[in-house]
Formats: structure tokens, sequence, C-alpha cells
């Protein structure tokens, strides 16, 4: 059994770091593949309650190697202190590898960030704040500072002069902002070289061997579907791929290593930041999905957008990753509706629409074309078994798969590890 990918449906929170965790016990590696600490997965073991941003969910489980992949932008002091808190936690995360290809955030990044969300005012995304985009696009422009550039000192000092040069002019002529100077970043950078030493290696090499060898290797996306760069919902999206191709580019694993896609689908919708979302509520539905399902963003603490289970969406994500199976999340949060409604289509300028617009301006104009299932009342959080679901749970889950297009394959009836019904084993 070689490599499974693991990724959102959505627009991310969807419960991968739940999903990935549970997995962790049975998988030798767990990668992160892009992404930084925008991301904010929740593990629950037992009473202890977990955010990683940044480290793989399978730091968590102690068989697993996780791996930050060259695919990954880091900011040098989170990966740090995430370190140090699972550490004075007991976990042990000494097995830690870190591509010495992965970008790294630097401060500049992060105030570039900021400022060009400042100004953009009501035209902002709603980043997470935490220097994505600018890193990505350094990246890009062939400006970026890498891993192993903290262990060549000349280097690293030209490539910030690089950057620099035209971000300092940006920072002060535009944005009316203070210039950052070249050797205190340098200076920075350099601090973290000796800590990040031990888990720095070629994991693109590590990886394959690992494949070769058929150990089973679990790639961890962050995001969702509908926040990638080229399949989401542009410009309102982050700056990597989390489909799953972006696997292969941000780990260095070639396509045909890869036997499972999994998606992880909340059994409604959320979204964090600006952009369109068809089925959001505005009413008391939406607030009782925030309140009950807990949506508050993991990492910047904002009040999550809510709305009803988007079928088109999940259509879409079954093609783009060409997915072979669902983890359906939060069904629990929906017991005690007495009707679902579940969008099963779109009405753009007076016509029905069964699949995602590609035009940015029609998915604008989407409105949402409601199926109402039945609800439930029992409470199915102690369900183990497709069967323990009450039957009008088992017929929306069931619905859910047909309109998807793929098997739902797991159920999570809780946010803990065992509060999750098994129906195909991924592994
Ligand atoms: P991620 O970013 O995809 O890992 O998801 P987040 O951790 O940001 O958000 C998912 C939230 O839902 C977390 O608080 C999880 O503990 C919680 N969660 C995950 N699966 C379930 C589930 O099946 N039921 C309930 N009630 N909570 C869940
Ligand atoms: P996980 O992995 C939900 C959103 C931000 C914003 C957009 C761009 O926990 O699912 P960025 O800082 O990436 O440039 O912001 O993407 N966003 C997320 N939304 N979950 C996430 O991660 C997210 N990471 C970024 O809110 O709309
Ligand atoms: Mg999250």
């Amino acid at each position: 059994m070689p490599a499974l990918v693991l990724l959102g449906a959505q627009w991310g929170d969807e419960g991968k770091g739940k999903a990935t965790d549970l997995l962790g016990g049975s998988v030798d590696y767990v990668v992160r593949y892009q992404g930084g600490n925008n991301a904010g997965h929740t593990v629950v073991v037992g009473d202890q309650k977990y955010a990683l941003h940044l480290l793989p969910s399978g730091i968590l489980s102690p068989g697993c190697t996780p791996v930050i992949g060259n695919g990954v932008v880091v900011d040098p002091s989170v990966l740090l202190s995430e370190l140090s808190g699972l550490n004075e936690r007991g976990v042990d995360t000494s097995k830690l590898l870190l591509s010495g290809n992965a970008h790294i955030i630097t401060p500049y990044n992060v105030t570039v960030d900021k400022v060009t969300e400042r100004f953009l005012g009501k035209r902002k995304i709603g980043t997470t704040g935490r220097g994505i985009g600018p890193t990505y696009a350094d990246k890009i422009n062939r400006v970026g500072i890498r891993v192993q550039d903290l262990y060549d000192e000349s280097i690293l000092t030209q490539k910030v002069e690089a950057a620099l040069d035209v971000k300092n002019q940006v920072l002060t002529k535009l944005y009316n902002r203070r210039a950052i100077a070249v050797e205190q970043v340098v200076e920075e950078l350099l601090g973290y070289a000796d800590k990040l030493a031990p888990y720095v290696s070629d994991t693109v090499l590590v990886l394959n061997q690992a494949l070769e060898e058929d150990k089973v290797v679990l790639f961890e996306g962050g995001q969702g579907t509908l926040l990638d760069i080229d399949h989401g919902t542009y410009p309102f999206v982050t700056s990597s791929n989390p489909t799953a191709g972006g696997a292969c580019t941000g780990a260095g694993v070639g396509p045909t290593k890869i036997s499972r896609v999994i998606g992880i689908l909340k059994a409604y919708t959320t979204r964090v930041g600006a952009g369109p979302f068809p089925t959001e509520l505005f009413d008391e539905d939406g607030e009782a999905l925030r309140r009950i399902g807990g949506e508050r963003g993991v990492t910047t603490g904002r009040d999550r957008r809510c709305g009803w289970f988007d079928a088109v969406i999940a259509r879409y994500a079954t093609r783009v990753n060409g997915l072979t199976d669902f983890f359906l999340t939060k069904l629990d949060v929906l017991t005690g509706w007495e009707q679902i409604p579940v969008c099963v289509a779109y009405e753009i300028d007076g016509k029905r629409v069964e699949e995602l617009p590609y035009s940015q301006t029609d998915f604008h104009h989407a409105k949402p074309v409601y199926e109402m299932l039945p609800g439930w009342t029992e409470d199915i959080s102690k369900a183990k078994t497709f069967g323990d679901l009450p039957k009008n749970a088992q017929a929306y889950v069931k619905a859910l798969e047909e309109m998807s297009g793929a098997p739902i394959s797991a159920i999570g009836v809780g946010p803990g590890r065992n509060e999750t019904i098994e129906i195909n084993s991924f592994i």
C-alpha cells in the first residue's frame, strides 16, 4: 500500500487534523506538502486537545515520521515554538524531517501580507496575515529564501538584499512604511539555523526510498479544494495547491505512487475570510451551526461563516482531486434539525446549473437550489457502525454520497479519535 493523500474538499477546516491523526497509527510518514501556518488542525486525543499549524498531525503518533515537504512555507519562529510547545506536553518531536528546499516566511513577508490587506480595504481577501501569499510570490519571482540558505551566510545575505531591494521601495514609497534592514533580517534568520539543523534533510529522497520499501506515506493537505490557487474561488483563495496534484509537486513524489485520495467533507459548509459562498446562512440556523459546531478559526480566532451542505462543491472536489473516498465529518452537529436543506444545484440568472461554473461572475450570482432531507433527534455521538445511526441520518449520508460522486468511507460523530464510524478501511 503506497501513498495516500488526505485533503480538504471544501473551504478548509473540514476536520483534516482529526482524520490524519486517526490514520497516524497505521502509517509510517505523514507529510505536509503545501501551505504554512495559515493552517490550524485540531486533534483531540482523550482529554488532550492540540492545535497544529505547521507540523503534520502525524507528529502525535509515536511510530510515525512527520515531514515538512518542499512545497510548504515555513515561519521558523512558529515552527520552533510549536515544537517546544509539544515537547512541554511530552510529545517526542525528534523524528521531524524538514525539507531544505522549503521556502522561509521572512519577517518582511508577514509585513507585506498585512500592509497589502490593509490597502485592499473592502476588496481584501481576509488572509490569515501569516505572510503566506507574499512568500509564495517571492518563490515564484525567484527571490525567495529557502531553509538551506540559512547554512550559507553569504548567499543568505545576497538573497535578502535582492528581495529587499524592491520591497523596501514599495514599503516606503507606496505604503508609507519604514524600510527593513538587510542585516537585521539576516541576523534573525541565522539565529534559527542551529536550532533547525537537526531536522533539515533531503525529504524527496527519504520519501521515495520509503515508498520503494513499501512504507505507507500519508500526505496531509492544508486549507481545501475551493481555496486552491488554480481550482478555488480565485482571487479569494490561498496561494498554494491544496488539491491532490499539490502533493506530487510539494513533496517530490510521482502521481503513479498515489493510490488513494481521501476528501475530508464537513456535513455542512464553512468558510473563513472573504469570497463567494452560495449556501451561506445569515439566520438563526447559521448561528446554530456555528455554536453547535464550535466554528471558530483555530489560527485567527475569527468566527467561521456557516451554511448548508453544497453537493455542487463536493462533486467538483471529487473531479479535480480524483477522489477515491470521502471522510464525512461533524454529522453529529446536524442532530436536532427537523429537516436539513442540501444544495443540489445552483440557479444562475434563471437557469439551473449542476456543476460549478468556471466563471467568477456566474459563481458570485449562484443561488442554491435546495432539497429537504428529513432530520433526526437521537444522539449519534456513540454510534460505532453505520447501522447504529438513526434511519434518517443513514439516509442523509447515503444521499450525500450519491450526490458527491465518491464513497463515504468514514463518518465523524464527534471530535475525538474514537468518535468515528469506519465503513471501508483506508489502509
Ligand atoms: P482542519 O483544519 O481541517 O484540521 O479542521 P479544524 O481543526 O480547523 O476544524 C475542525 C473542528 O471540528 C475541530 O474543532 C475538530 O476537533 C472538530 N471535529 C472534527 N471532526 C469532528 C466530528 O466528526 N464531530 C465534531 N463534533 N467535531 C469534529
Ligand atoms: P486549514 O488547514 C480555512 C483562508 C483565509 C483566507 C484565504 C487566504 O485549517 O483548513 P492566506 O493566509 O492563506 O493567504 O489566506 O485562505 N485560509 C483558510 N481557511 N482553513 C484554513 O486552513 C485556511 N488557511 C487559509 O481565511 O480567506
Ligand atoms: Mg483548520
